[in-house]
């Protein structure tokens, strides 16, 4: 089956190729589809914000649509960047300034994780779901692959960004996500349809 992906986001796009393709699910861009559309993420929290891009894409493109709203919750800081991780800092330096909001705290008050929320929409309505990636902010920033704040989270020894896309999908918060969406389109269109 085919799904269009409602992000201006050309790395979660990626990803989540990366991760349905395998998996028999063509997922393509919203502006394959013909949607250009930046809605207002206004929502209190990842699932309404998920919910407003789903909204915006399916409202032009009638078919099924997936969208991902995601964020990186800090212990330290009160659960924040959270669900402003996008607007945390210009980008390019929401690193450096994670780091220095991070420098006096030790290295056991250090805990943090990824969320991702994913929101489904077809012609019988939407759901959410929800999965996290679990680890730690680093001293400082390392790794050159990934995107937004991977440099400086450090899952096991090594920071996402320091990781293949292989090795990153099969641990985060949007691999675990998109494996439960695949569980759902199974459930929603049948095996041979997700399958197709
Ligand atoms: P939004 O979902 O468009 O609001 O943006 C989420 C923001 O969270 C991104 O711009 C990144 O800064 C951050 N983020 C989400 N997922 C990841 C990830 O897998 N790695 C690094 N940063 C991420």
């Amino acid at each position: 089956m085919r799904v269009v992906m409602a992000t201006n986001n050309q790395n979660k796009l990626r990803e989540a190729q990366e991760i349905l393709s395998p998996l028999g699910i063509e997922v393509i861009s919203q502006w394959e589809a013909g949607a250009d559309t930046d809605p207002e993420e206004n929502g209190a929290t990842f699932a309404d914000n998920a919910y407003i891009k789903a909204r915006a894409v399916y409202d032009i493109v009638h078919c099924p649509v997936i969208a991902d709203d995601s964020g990186l919750c800090v212990e330290a800081l009160g659960g924040a960047p959270g669900v402003h991780s996008a607007r945390y800092a210009p980008k390019g330096q929401e690193c450096q300034k994670l780091l220095a909001a991070m420098q006096d705290v030790p290295a056991e008050k250090r805990g943090a994780y990824f969320r991702c929320t994913i929101c489904y929409m077809d012609e019988n309505g939407s759901g959410t779901l929800s999965a996290d990636c679990k680890g730690r902010i680093d001293f400082s920033a390392r790794g050159g692959n990934g995107f937004g704040y991977d440099p400086v989270f450090e899952y096991g020894e090594k920071t996402l960004a320091e990781m293949t896309s292989e090795e990153k999908n099969q641990i985060s918060h949007r691999g675990a996500a998109l494996r439960q969406l695949y569980a759902v389109f199974r459930e929603r269109y049948g095996e041979a349809d997700a399958d197709k």
